[in-house]
């Protein structure tokens, strides 16, 4: 199986608001989710988290798009972000069919494509690998779900230290 080197990624953690991240990762995500209602909730105001939010955004990204790709045009897609126990995690759901079943335990791997995917929809199967990667090289995992009520969950764990406000002297470090 290919294998993804993590260790050469620079992790460059900052003190970072999740929904500017679940912001950014909307507008990388561009014309893919373009026409989509996007339901974000979580994030109290307040809320900072210590994190790349580099790394994080292309993987929060990834999944916006494929929540896009892979869900019928104009279904809304729900993005939610808590901060609990030492952990951010963002969740990105969909309206679609959901992940084969068969393909569940694969979705992660290098240039694995599902069977609702390679017939229909342009793709390298190249996303989920290195959402992977880049949540791997801060501790933190990505897995991906079919929700009781139909449509896929794909969800980013990263350990984070948190707090709800910046002392001055770290905003500039
Ligand atoms: N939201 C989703 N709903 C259903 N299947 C999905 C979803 N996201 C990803 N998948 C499945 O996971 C596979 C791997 O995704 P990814 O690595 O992004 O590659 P690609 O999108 O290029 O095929 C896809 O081919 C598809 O089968
Ligand atoms: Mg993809």
């Amino acid at each position: 199986m290919a294998r993804i080197e993590t260790h050469a990624i620079a992790v460059e953690p900052e003190w970072v608001q999740p929904t500017e991240i679940v912001e950014a990762a909307v507008r990388k995500a561009g014309q893919a989710v373009r026409g989509r209602p996007l339901l974000i909730e979580g994030g109290a105001d307040r809320m900072f988290v210590r994190i790349d939010p580099r790394l994080t955004t292309v993987a929060v990204a990834q999944l916006l798009e494929n929540a896009a790709h892979y869900s019928p045009p104009g279904t809304p897609i729900n993005v939610r972000s808590s901060v609990l126990s030492g952990e951010l995690t963002i969740t990105v759901q969909d309206r679609g069919p959901g992940i084969p079943p068969q393909d569940v335990p694969r979705l992660f791997e290098s240039f694995y494509r599902g069977a609702n995917a390679r017939q229909h929809v342009a793709g390298t199967g190249m996303g989920l690998a290195i959402a992977r990667g880049l949540l791997a090289a801060q501790g933190g995992r990505v897995e991906g779900r079919n929700a009781p009520e139909g449509g896929a969950v794909f969800t980013i764990a990263a350990p984070a230290e948190s707090r709800t406000e910046i002392a001055l002297d770290e905003e500039t470090e």
